[in-house]
């Protein structure tokens, strides 16, 4: 599987979003968007008139992380307005599956979320109606945290239950990646990374995207 750079949008300047999708157009795989409602995470960003804006804006898909507490209401039509994938998590989702193939029949890649402390094992069942499984290491809510090191056992077991199924499935992170974590992160067994200031806190987002992949592809 293919390393993919995913930058977010998070670190990014907000009153110049275009400008910043423009820095990262031709390095990055993904465009990953934070949307945060101040009730699952103490954060608020963005929704979906932001994200119909960057559909149209954007040459990169959009990544949409739902950190919202009610994803099985609002998921589908994150996929319905163009975003390219739609991941929401595991620990707001009252039902997860019907939302999971709701976000694929809306035609966007369906992705499952898991908190630091939210066992992955528990939801092994599922790998067949993912597309991408967001291990998270940081505690979602805002951007430039430090990495936690206790997610890379959960992410060694996700990549071995991947593995063991008869699923294909990305296997993304999030929070605290950056030139000193990622390698860490794609020895344990990631293919997808999100990183927000260690892209857009660098003179060039652009440049660090590609300093970013070189080091997971070792
Ligand atoms: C945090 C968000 C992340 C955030 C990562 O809850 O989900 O996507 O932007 O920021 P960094 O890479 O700075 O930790
Ligand atoms: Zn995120």
């Amino acid at each position: 599987m293919a390393i993919q750079i995913s930058p977010s949008i998070l670190s990014a300047n907000f009153a110049h979003l275009a400008d910043e999708v423009e820095a990262v157009a031709r390095t990055a795989d993904w465009l990953h968007v934070d949307v945060m409602d101040n009730h699952f995470v103490p954060n608020l960003t963005l929704g979906l008139p932001v994200v119909e804006s960057l559909v149209k804006e954007s040459s990169l898909p959009l990544d949409c992380h739902l950190m919202i507490e009610d994803p099985d209401r609002w998921a589908p039509t994150y996929a319905e307005v163009g975003a390219g994938s739609v991941t929401i998590h595991a620990e707001a989702a009252k039902a997860p599956v019907r939302t999971l193939r709701a976000i694929r029949s809306a035609g966007a890649r369906a992705g499952l979320a898991l908190n630091p402390a939210t066992p992955v094992d528990a939801y092994a069942d599922l790998l067949g109606e993912i597309d991408m499984l967001l291990v998270m290491t940081v505690e979602p809510g805002f951007g430039g945290q430090k990495f936690l090191d206790l997610v890379l056992p959960k992410i060694r077991r996700a990549r071995e239950l991947i593995r063991n199924s008869e699923a294909s499935v990305w296997l993304q992170v999030d929070g605290g990646v950056s030139t000193e974590t990622i390698e860490r992160c794609a020895e344990a067994g990631a293919d997808v990374f999100v990183a927000g200031s260690a892209v857009y806190g660098r003179e060039d987002p652009g440049a660090a995207v590609d300093e970013l992949r070189s080091l997971a592809e070792r």
